[in-house]
């Protein structure tokens, strides 16, 4: 009896000359290959280390202090990852960073914070623009009527200018690495998930208080 050897590649050079064995071999490769997302994230935070130099702290340091303020102030585990992996973009897409992380975002986290990491970059300008020439330091205004707009306002305020602070005490990555995890693992665009419209507060005292005393 001969045994049908086990494919390890497919033998077209166009897609469209593809067999159903070789899309279905294909796909569960895909599918494993999601499945390790948040670990490749998280190398990617890692390399945030060597990126924008300048600054007291690093931009791994500056990503960490924002989802540690998060924790600290009650926030979700969309709002803590969010905040943790809001300036991603910085290595690749240095012109829209926040772009960028927000396409990382989308299918996992809830559309609110989609939008915030989205277009943090334009409310983030509120703290500088006035001080380099050809920088609109209302750049948020264009945003006046989105919903998510007063959410922007507190996650820059809060969270991103104020974490570059190197005596601030930041959690290490390893603490969000679950947070990350679960987060990625999620169904794909679930409605459940996206909760498209609804605004969940960025800080929750009664959750902080109880953060602050574990
Ligand atoms: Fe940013
Ligand atoms: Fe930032």
């Amino acid at each position: 009896m001969t045994k049908t050897p086990k494919m390890d590649k497919v033998d077209f050079t166009q897609m469209k000359d593809g067999t159903k064995e070789e899309y279905e071999f294909l796909n569960a490769l895909e599918i494993d290959h999601t499945r390790h997302t948040a670990d490749r994230l998280l190398k990617a935070l890692v390399e945030l280390d060597e990126s924008l130099s300048g600054y007291q702290i690093t931009r791994l340091g500056h990503s960490l202090q924002s989802a540690t303020r998060a924790w600290n102030d009650g926030a979700d585990i969309d709002w803590v990852v969010s905040a943790l992996l809001h300036d991603i973009g910085d290595i690749y897409a240095p012109y829209n960073h926040d772009e960028y992380a927000a396409t990382i975002l989308k299918p996992f986290v809830r559309e609110q914070c989609k939008w915030v990491v989205e277009t943090h970059g334009d409310f983030q300008m509120v703290y500088y623009g006035h001080h380099l020439e050809g920088h609109d330091q209302n750049k948020r205004e264009r945003h006046r009527d989105n919903p998510y707009f007063e959410d922007n306002v507190v996650f820059c305020e809060r969270w991103d200018q104020a974490s570059f602070d190197p005596d601030y005490d930041t959690k290490p990555i390893e603490f969000f690495t679950p947070m990350v995890r679960e987060v990625f693992d999620r169904p794909a665009y679930d409605p459940a998930i996206i909760r498209a419209g609804e605004r969940v507060p960025l800080t929750d005292p009664v959750i902080a208080a109880e953060r602050a005393s574990q």
